[in-house]
């Protein structure tokens, strides 16, 4: 039975890809991963704003030598501060690729055209497989337009697809207003594949101490549906890869996954819960759906649920929005 997928011109052994995620942060636990059957696997965020701390802490060093200026000097914690934190990634991606033969690819966190951008190549030359850009944000300003703020996004694409050979998936965000012409869009600026979705960590309210509280919940298989819905739409047009990420926490949500279009599908929160073993019973799930059903490749199945054949997936969409609402009687 041939499991085997290409996802961004790479070919891995099976569709299950470990996602972004502290999944990655320590040798050990990658290589149980991999052992248990990983297709390949994706490192934590870089973030934009870090790069950009050590970029401008390279600058001032440069420039005014801590030892001749007081002020420097006392800005120097901040600087080993943050200059470490991206060459421990860089290393890290080193330590990843000696140890595992899988697939690494390394993710930067950002939405902003800038220097930041360059960091893709030292991440390549680290060793990196590919990279993942996640492009979070949230688009409070109430000046700025949807078409400015996917233009910035572009062109901060476009910049990091420029410094390097390797291939470049962007995560997107489920918020956009017409994601499908926008994925189109990063396609043909050469990204060569979409990761749907980003999920938001939403903060909640303590109502007796009128305070926010952050909190950090990992998903169920309900979060699956909205990415169904996406990969079924782009799958048909989408000349790349698509990667599903967020809500499979099961081999039937794996193979929704894949029957929507998905090329591959990450999985987190259900490792993160139930440790790197999961990883093997949902690949022997995976074999036997397979069996059952009489495929012998992923391939075969692929898209087969995906709109190809649908005239029109707007008004689909829109008719079933309303058979739903008719159907609730009281
Ligand atoms: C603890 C934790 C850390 C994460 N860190 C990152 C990150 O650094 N970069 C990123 O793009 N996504 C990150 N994610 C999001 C995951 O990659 C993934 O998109 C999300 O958890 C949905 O997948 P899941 O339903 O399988 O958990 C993180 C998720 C969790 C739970």
């Amino acid at each position: 039975m041939d499991l085997s997928t290409t996802y961004l011109g790479l070919k891995l052994a099976n569709p299950l890809v470990v996602g972004a995620s502290p999944l990655s942060d320590h040798t050990h636990v990658a290589r149980q991963l991999q052992d248990a059957g990983a297709g390949a696997i994706v490192m934590r965020s870089l973030f934009e704003e870090q790069i950009d701390a050590e970029q401008r802490a390279l600058r001032h060093h440069v420039e005014t030598p801590a030892e001749s200026n007081p002020e420097a000097t006392s800005f120097f914690p901040n600087f080993t501060e943050y200059q470490l934190v991206p060459d421990h990634y860089l290393r890290q991606i080193e330590d990843l690729k000696r140890a595992l033969t899988i697939p690494v690819i390394a993710s930067l966190n950002g939405f902003r055209p800038g220097g930041w951008t360059e960091y893709a190549r030292r991440c390549e030359q680290a060793g990196a497989d590919a990279i993942e850009l996640n492009l979070y944000q949230l688009a409070t300003d109430p000046t700025v337009a949807a078409n400015q703020l996917e233009a910035d996004m572009l062109e901060t694409v476009g910049l990091v697809i420029g410094s390097v050979k390797i291939p470049v998936a962007v995560k997107l965000s489920p918020f956009h207003t017409a994601p499908a012409h926008f994925a189109l869009e990063l396609e043909k600026i050469g990204a060569r594949g979409i990761v749907l979705f980003n999920r938001f960590y939403q903060p909640d309210f303590n109502i007796e101490e009128l305070e926010v509280a952050p909190q950090l919940k990992l998903s169920d298989s309900s979060e699956l549906l909205l990415r169904l819905r996406w990969l079924a739409v782009l799958s048909p047009h989408v000349k790349g890869s698509l990667a599903a990420s967020g809500g499979v926490h099961s081999t039937r949500d794996a193979v929704k996954a894949l029957l929507a279009g998905a090329h591959t599908v990450q999985v987190v929160s259900v490792l993160l819960k139930n440790g790197p073993r999961l990883l093997t019973s949902l690949l022997t799930g995976l074999r036997s759906w397979m069996d059952e059903h009489g495929y012998t490749s992923v391939d075969e199945f692929r898209g087969a649920m995906n709109l190809a054949r649908c005239p029109d997936p707007g008004a689909y969409e829109r008719a079933n929005y309303q058979k739903i609402l008719q159907s609730w009687r009281v």
